[in-house]
């Protein structure tokens, strides 16, 4: 099955760019931009990434994305995110990024998207590699700052497709992001929200109706509202789950307890992603090894994963005719 596996097509709808910052080239960059990091080789670094849940992950994970200056630093992050991409058969790939935790230190909103873009420019030419990008808005930041984010991404509106939010999902309710998306819709982006991944059912009935989302990402506690549930079968509303990171992050205790493939069994359209890799041990084919030998699947429920994330993507119809 490892074989097949790795040579299934895939297709990833939830990645943080920010979040595929390895140990190495985090050293790497820090050296050049003459920043100190407390610990003393990439290793120590990795040995560190020990989480007891969302928030803890996300100190350590604002952090290292501190170490990103220059357009160079964003196009070189994307480059070596594109390369294990290309190792795992990835052929489409819609990645995150949060302007905030770049733009709050006084780097220009400029500098990282078009070193971002330039790579999966660059992807595409080498790899053949398709993608989106998607800004996010940091919900623990208020509504007005991600309404003067959205300025910004609607002068990058040639190179952003949708806009998201992340980050402390606990005290931070959909709710309080409505207006933002609103706005973000009428200026014709997509959205998409984190909604259950620590919080409760609640948030991912508000991400669809306040925020319209056109898919959930995470959204593994529907399961606590069968009304829910049922909804996202009749929907086709698809679930952007990331199983390594919800076992990384005490979301299940161990994969045998994941319920993705249950979800899967039962119609939903759920889909498998790698998150934060650099943080969570894995990429897109560690995230299917990891699920298929916890659930023992067959070669047509792995294939469905990626049917269903070839659905839920936001490419054009006629890619989506050449991926089918
Ligand atoms: N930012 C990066 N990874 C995240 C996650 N898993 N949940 C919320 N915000 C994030
Ligand atoms: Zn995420």
């Amino acid at each position: 099955m490892k074989e097949f596996i790795l040579g299934l097509p895939k297709v990833e709808l939830h990645l943080h760019i920010e979040g595929s910052l390895e140990p190495e080239l985090l050293f790497k960059i820090a050296e050049r931009n003459q920043i100190d990091i407390p610990y003393d080789s990439p290793e120590a670094l990795r040995q560190a990434y020990q989480f007891e849940d969302l928030q803890s992950f996300l100190d350590i994970y604002y952090q290292g994305a501190h170490a990103l200056h220059t357009e160079q630093d964003f196009y070189d992050l994307t480059w070596a995110y594109l390369e294990r991409c290309k190792l795992d058969n990835v052929i489409h790939t819609e990645i995150f990024f949060d302007p905030q935790t770049h733009t709050d230190r006084g780097i220009a909103f400029d500098t990282v998207i078009n070193g971002i873009y330039n790579a999966l420019l660059d992807g595409e030419k080498s790899f053949g590699i398709s993608s989106n990008i998607i800004a996010c808005f940091l919900r623990h930041l208020s509504q007005e700052s991600a309404i003067e984010t959205l300025e910004s991404i609607l002068k990058h509106q040639d190179k952003i497709t949708g806009v998201g939010l992340d980050s402390s999902e606990a005290g931070n309710p959909p709710e309080k992001f409505k207006y933002a998306f609103q706005l973000a819709k009428q200026a014709g982006l997509k959205t998409v929200a984190h909604a259950g991944e620590e919080g409760p059912a609640q948030n991912i009935i508000d991400a669809i109706d306040m925020l319209k989302v056109s898919r959930v990402d995470h959204g593994v506690r529907c399961v606590e509202d069968e009304d829910l549930v049922k909804q996202l079968i009749n929907n086709k509303m698809a679930l952007t789950v990331c199983p390594l990171s919800n076992i990384k992050l005490r979301v299940f205790n161990d994969m045998s307890q994941h319920n993705i493939v249950d979800l899967l069994r039962r119609g939903v359209t759920v889909t498998i992603n790698s998150d934060d890799p650099a943080y969570f041990g894995g990429y897109m084919t560690d995230n299917f090894m990891a699920v298929n030998q916890s659930h023992k699947m067959t070669k047509s429920e792995l294939t469905q994963l990626t049917i269903n994330a070839i659905e839920a993507s936001f490419i054009s119809e006629e890619l989506k005719d050449k991926y089918r």
